[in-house]
């Protein structure tokens, strides 16, 4: 016998009926971002290597340790995507969308590629939805977005999460910011790979979890508190509007999101119950990524929600989205009854309900069994000797109770009892 093959580390899967509630997770954020005026986007899975360099920035752990690069058989470098926000401004850019009607407002979902070390909520292929709105600095955008978000998790049924808001300022105000930061960690008893990434991007030394750094960080000087006027009264406003919407924040000045292209309004929809990968989901404004692309001088903002994480999320709060049940009758044909069975079950699923039914030789009490495992709240059996009376029975699987219907009539029947 040869050896099973596995899926690869870090992968994971969505079967039945797990898989239902992931859909309903999936189709309930879209919905929202729908409701807004937002159209769908579907992108391309692997890209252009120079894009997420050129995007992404070379100096976060996503471009410089966790990317999928591979080389196709014409020699080019490719990577698999690792975020959606690169892409979808190649794909705006390249196929002019900028020249319509601003703002573009877009929505993706699908797998996420990152070489990450896999544990709970943190995975090599990873499922986000997201949207960007491109093309308007209107702080009711920032309100928008993030509002959507956070209805969208509403209507999951999940209230265990807290949205985190901050501003990481302009390409006015960062820099006298960024320098004041350097001095800072300059005068701190820091290690080596501390001062390295201090270097590379010093706000992501805010970020380090270690209560030695942490205590040395308490006077650290926050972006929040350099703001340039223009940069404070955006952020003053996207905070009054969000209070209008009553979608609730807190204030974090010291968030420090994994992507280099976030300018101005960030945010992060955090969930304690996840542990370790508290990150439920997370985005904000890349002013200046779509000039970097090569595109105009057009302003953004967007989000990715990871999926996974909100499922995980939903298992914890124990709210299950989506339907309660998948199937809404089983059929059981019995002896020579095969032909007519199949094709109530046809009529049934072209008057919109949810039909499966037994294959096979089960014999009365294995179809029985089938049907009962299905979890479908009626059963329909049909036998010979109903055959020859023109009707069927129909068993309420709640109940118990049974009655002969005649086929004429059934569809509509059964149409009526589901109400
Ligand atoms: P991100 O924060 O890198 O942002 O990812 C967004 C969300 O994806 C995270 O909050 C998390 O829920 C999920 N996620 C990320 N990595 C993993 C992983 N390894 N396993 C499971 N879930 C994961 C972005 O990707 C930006 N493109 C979001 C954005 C859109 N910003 C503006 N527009």
């Amino acid at each position: 016998m040869s050896t099973t093959i596995q899926a690869p580390k870090g992968v994971p899967e969505y079967l039945p009926p797990e898989s239902a509630t992931w859909l309903a997770i999936r189709d309930t954020l879209a919905r929202h971002a729908t409701l807004a005026g937002y159209g769908y986007i579907e992108l391309p899975v692997f890209e252009d290597t120079a894009l997420y360099v050129r995007g992404v920035g070379e100096s976060t752990d996503v471009v410089s340790k966790e990317m999928y690069t591979f080389e196709d058989r014409g020699g080019r470098s490719l990577t698999l995507r690792p975020e959606g926000t690169a892409g979808v401004m190649r794909s705006v850019i390249e196929h002019h969308l900028d020249r319509g009607q601003l703002p573009v407002k877009l929505w993706y979902a699908g797998p996420f590629f990152r070489a990450e070390r896999p544990q709970l909520g943190r995975y090599r292929q990873l499922q986000q939805f997201g949207v960007e709105a491109i093309g308007s600095d209107d702080p009711a955008l920032d309100a928008e977005v993030i509002t959507m978000a956070d209805r969208g998790y509403r209507d999951l049924g999940l209230t265990g999460y807290r949205l985190e808001l901050t501003s990481l300022g302009c390409s006015e105000c960062r820099p006298a910011y960024r320098e004041k930061l350097v001095g800072f960690l300059e005068g701190l008893d820091l290690d080596e790979a501390t001062r390295e990434r201090a270097r590379i991007n010093p706000l992501r030394v805010l970020d380090d979890k270690r209560p030695e750094v942490q205590a040395q960080l308490v006077d650290a000087p926050l972006m929040l508190d350099h703001l340039c006027a223009s940069c404070a009264t955006h952020f003053a406003s996207v905070r009054a509007l969000l209070e209008g919407h009553d979608t609730a924040y807190v204030i974090n000045a010291r968030m420090v999101r994994g992507l280099d292209y976030y300018t101005r309004t960030c945010f992060e929809f955090v969930h304690d119950g996840l542990g370790a990968q508290s990150g439920l989901g997370g985005g904000g404004r890349y002013d200046g990524l779509m000039a970097d692309l090569g595109g105009q001088e057009l302003s953004g903002i967007g989000f990715g929600l990871g999926l996974d994480r909100a499922l995980l999320a939903c298992q914890i709060e124990g709210v299950t989205p989506g339907p309660a049940r998948t199937l809404d009758v089983f059929v059981v044909p019995l002896g020579g009854a095969r032909e007519r069975a199949a094709l109530l079950v046809d009529q049934l699923r072209a008057a919109g309900v949810r039909t499966d039914q037994v294959f096979g030789e089960r014999g009365l009490k294995g179809a029985m069994k089938a049907a009962d495992k299905s979890g479908a709240p009626y059963v329909v059996v049909l036998g010979d000797r109903d055959l020859e009376q023109g009707v069927a029975q129909v068993k309420s699987m709640d109940s118990g109770d049974q009655q002969a219907v005649d086929l004429s009539t059934i569809v509509n029947h059964i149409k009526e009892q589901l109400q």
